[in-house]
């Protein structure tokens, strides 16, 4: 299949061009590249000996989707371009709503006019708000605390609303829970420019000596061991969920999770980085972070049921290729 990966440089969307082309499908990419490399699309081919089209342009552009739906005959799109620091889209609410749900629109108009029959969507867990885990696929949408959950929430109901009336588009929507790690070549990772707000990349950063320590933020949860407990989820996992969404996509809109349904707390965390790497990581505890809730982990079962799909990597695997990732750069 033709394969139209918007933002595609990135972090998921660089993993998932290396698994689509692993799995003998062609693969077009459109990135404005505001979060990512242009040198990644090198890498992209370097580790698969393949070749990628790449087109520098923006999906919220309708005129530059049009352009790349009349010269090639697109078989199916998976939709990653999006903005997603959560603190910068309460910062940039309007940045946040008219890049997420204008480029979600735009490329779901394409879709229609150019009879493209197959839509992956990157939603995340963040649209079950605070429920209890396990997350299944049949809880009801809660109000997220940020912009940027907003803007996954409302693509969601964009596209339900879509697929009523349009019933020849297969429309999947993939929820990510934790995705973290990096390709084993150790080309391909995640890289934020700044501090980092996420776990993993942190700890890396204070492994590599480049922060001085982390800040574990609040221990009073009712979990575990008081710390955030969540379902992280090696990106290459996930990038091959999306050729299972892909390949076995029905007619309808299907919704699925992405994790491995197990929750890891943050002090698990930093004690199966220091185990599997060989280096410390200092920490302090500090307050709680705001909008965070204490445990987020999802119900596998209906994409291994339906899809075949399911986790394989461990936790160990992902801080290891994380830190691989990290000291080269
Ligand atoms: P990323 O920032 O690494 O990749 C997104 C890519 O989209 C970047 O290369 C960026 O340059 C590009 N982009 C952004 N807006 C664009 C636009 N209007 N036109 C063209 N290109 C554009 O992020 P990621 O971690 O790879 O996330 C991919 C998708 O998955 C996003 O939609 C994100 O919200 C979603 N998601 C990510 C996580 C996570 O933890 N990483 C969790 C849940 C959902
Ligand atoms: N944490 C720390 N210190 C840090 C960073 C994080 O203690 O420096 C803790 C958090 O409190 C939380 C856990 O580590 O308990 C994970 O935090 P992340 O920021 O890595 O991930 P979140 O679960 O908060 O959020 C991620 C994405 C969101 C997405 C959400 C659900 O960043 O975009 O998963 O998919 F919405």
């Amino acid at each position: 299949m033709n394969i139209l990966v918007t933002g595609g440089v990135g972090y998921i969307g660089s993993h998932t061009s290396v698994e689509l082309l692993n799995n003998g499908h062609d693969v077009i990419i459109i990135d404005n590249l505001s979060n990512s490399k242009r040198e990644t699309v090198g890498k992209i081919e370097q580790i698969t000996q393949k070749k990628i089209t790449f087109y520098q342009g923006d999906v919220t552009d309708k005129q530059a989707l049009a352009k790349i739906f009349q010269a090639h005959h697109i078989d199916g799109v998976i939709h990653f371009a999006g903005l997603k620091a959560v603190g910068e889209s309460v910062d940039k609410p309007l940045l946040y709503y008219q890049n997420n749900l204008i480029s979600t629109m735009a490329l779901a108009e394409a879709c229609l006019t150019y009879e493209v029959k197959q839509f992956v969507f990157s939603s995340s867990a963040t649209v079950y708000g605070d429920q209890t885990s396990p997350m299944h696929e049949t809880m009801p949408l809660l109000s997220t605390t940020n912009p940027y959950g907003e803007t996954k929430a409302m693509s969601e109901r964009i596209l339900q609303d879509v697929i009523k009336k349009h019933r020849k588009l297969s429309i999947v929507l993939l929820r990510y829970f934790n995705p973290v790690g990096a390709h084993s070549s150790g080309l391909l990772g995640e890289d934020p420019s700044g501090i980092p707000n996420n776990l993993v990349p942190y700890i890396t950063k204070v492994a590599k000596g480049e922060l001085e320590k982390l800040f574990v933020y609040g221990n009073d949860y009712d979990t575990v061991d008081g710390t955030g407990v969540r379902d992280y989820i090696h990106v290459v996992d996930l990038a091959k969920g999306h050729v299972a969404a892909l390949e076995k996509l029905k007619s309808g809109l299907e919704i699925y999770n992405l994790g491995t349904g197990k929750g890891t707390s943050v002090l698990e965390m930093i004690e199966a980085f220091e185990a599997v790497n060989g280096i410390s990581i200092p920490y302090q505890i500090t307050e709680r972070r705001p909008g965070d809730i204490a445990t987020c982990y999802a119900d596998v079962s209906k994409i291994k049921d339906q899809l075949g799909w399911s986790a394989t990597l461990k936790v160990e695997d992902m801080l290891r290729d994380a830190w691989q990732f990290e000291r080269q750069l």
